[in-house]
């Protein structure tokens, strides 16, 4: 019998047995050693174990602690073949390997229970991704490997990526550990799912999200707040719940962005960070609601609740720029004005709902005081979708006293912001938002049928169609501002991903 005492726990959840123990204890390769993966349900504490030689075959052990002593129960599955599969991008989900299961359980004590948890875990792919080996350095493409889904994670064809500010903050930024794997606003399809994971299955299109919904945290059933920190901390550090990446490459562990890492064929996420979407979305498309579009929209609609009639400046018209003047559109603001240093998005503005464009270098006085003087006294909203500490000044200035509100949506780590306090007590807000204040997981399959029923436009942010292997030139366009959105194909001439059958 496997005591409790024969296992040792490690930071973040991740236990390690020693092989020969294993191997006694019930034929675990103990060649290539095993990990186990520590996970708790209302009644019993579950390990799942993984057998790092032979890879497709696992064994899940119920530990009650409800009686005096300690028990196990054991269950096996065995799987013993794997082999390739054709895919569909457009609409199905490509299973990187299938698998023959045998099970069978053997009971070491009476008073045990039987997991309820068995899945198939197949063996590790090999896919290309887009890897950052250093900051500021060009992505190259490589073959990565991509583990199979542990427990409440799940594993995604993804099928296409947009190309964000943020990933370009990163991959300039000193705030992550490389090599990553950057990505986050991208649509794919399930692919297999591990222990746990309820909510999803094999063929479901999703969108990933950087912010989770787990439904059950203090912040989750609070109206107030839309930031779950479920696997907040080792998602932030690149890692999943057990503090490794499903990522590597040659042995070697890639980082994960943001729990997504979108730039890769295959990627896997937390089951709580995952919206289930209609089945005739267009992933190409609604991939834009995993990030710019969804929180540009949301920064307008939710976070700052435009009102009808108002008077609002959105500062910067990127793809979250364009969304908030979407969304001030849809609140049915009467004066809607666009303010970019590049011209060349005024066009784009007017589709979307500006009623005036403003580009600050073509004036002698600062940016705020051409809105002070354009609105009679400021705008009752601003809405900051650049970034800049010096833009969210001017923004939050632009707004009128007594009521005005502004609202930070560009992203900086690091940096602060200079607000004098006369201005804050006249009566203006200065909120920020994360993810337009959507409740990711119930709110994004809500966003991919306003666009279905032709509430939410996607198609006019897209300005170029790339393969992962251009991937760079994305970089290089948003860099130079040309076009809105890149969005970036994973499988543009479908191919068969190979299995690395260790
Ligand atoms: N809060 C969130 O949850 C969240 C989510 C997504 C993106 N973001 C952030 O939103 C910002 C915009 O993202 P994007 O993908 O639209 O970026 P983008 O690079 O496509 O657009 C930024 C725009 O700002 C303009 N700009 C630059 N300097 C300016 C200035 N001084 N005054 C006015 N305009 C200026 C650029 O010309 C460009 O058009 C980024 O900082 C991004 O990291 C935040
Ligand atoms: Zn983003
Ligand atoms: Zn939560």
């Amino acid at each position: 019998m496997l005591h409790l005492h024969d296992l040792h726990l490690y930071p973040l959840g991740l236990l390690w047995a020693d092989p020969s123990l294993l191997a006694a204890w019930g034929g675990i390769s103990a060649a290539g050693g095993a990990s186990l993966d520590l996970y708790k349900t209302k009644r019993d504490i579950k390990y799942c174990f993984y057998d790092l030689t032979n890879n497709i075959f696992w064994r899940s052990v119920v530990i009650k602690t409800t009686s005096a002593a300690t028990t196990t129960t054991t269950s096996e599955s065995t799987s013993s073949s794997s082999s390739k599969s054709t895919s569909s991008a457009s609409s199905s989900a490509s299973s990187i390997s299938t698998s023959s299961t045998s099970a069978k359980s053997s009971t070491t004590s009476a008073s045990s229970s039987t997991t309820s948890s068995e899945r198939h875990f197949s063996s590790n792919p090999k896919c290309k991704a887009a890897v950052a080996w250093e900051p500021g350095k060009p992505l190259t493409i490589e073959d990565v490997e991509v583990a199979p889904p542990k427990v409440h994670e799940v594993r995604i064809k993804i099928i296409a990526s947009g190309v964000c500010h943020t990933d370009q903050e990163y991959l300039t930024g000193q705030f992550r550990q490389f090599p990553l794997v950057l990505g986050h606003e991208a649509a794919g399809i399930v692919e297999s799912v591990g222990p746990e994971v309820t909510k999803f299955s094999q063929g479901d299109k999703v969108i990933p999200l950087f912010l989770p919904q787990c439904g059950e945290c203090e912040r989750c059933l609070s109206p107030k707040t839309n930031q779950c920190r479920k696997n907040w901390a080792n998602t932030q550090a690149g890692v999943m719940a057990d503090g490794t990446s499903r990522i590597s490459y040659k042995g070697q562990q890639v980082y994960q962005f943001l729990g997504v890492s979108s730039f890769s064929q295959y990627t896997v996420v937390p089951d709580t960070s995952l919206a289930k979407i209609r089945s005739d979305a267009p992933l190409n498309k609604v991939c834009l609601l995993g990030c710019g579009v969804s929180t540009g929209y949301g920064a307008a609609v939710k976070a700052a609740k435009v009102e009808e009639r108002s008077s609002c400046a959105v500062f910067g018209l990127g793809a979250v720029g364009l969304a908030a003047i979407m969304g001030c559109q849809a609140a049915k603001a009467c004066k809607i004005i666009g303010v970019d240093v590049n011209p060349e998005r005024f066009e784009k503005a007017r589709l979307f709902g500006a009623t005036e464009c403003v580009n600050p270098r073509d004036h002698a006085k600062t940016i705020q005081e051409v809105l002070l003087d354009m609105t009679s006294g400021g705008v009752d909203y601003a809405l900051e979708c650049v970034g800049s500490p010096v833009v969210m000044t001017s923004a939050f200035e632009s707004t009128r006293d007594a009521w005005g509100t502004c609202v930070i949506v560009g992203w900086s780590e690091s940096e602060a912001i200079n607000i004098k306090v006369e201005k804050i007590l006249m009566g203006r807000t200065l909120k920020g938002t994360y993810f337009g204040d959507w409740k990711s997981v119930e709110d994004v399959p809500k966003l991919v049928d306003d666009y279905m029923n032709e509430k939410l436009k996607l198609d006019e942010f897209i300005t170029d169609q790339l393969p992962l292997e251009k991937i760079n030139v994305a970089f290089d366009h948003m860099k130079k501002g040309i076009g809105i959105r890149t969005v970036i194909n994973l499988w543009p001439e479908e191919t068969t991903p190979t299995v690395d059958t260790v």
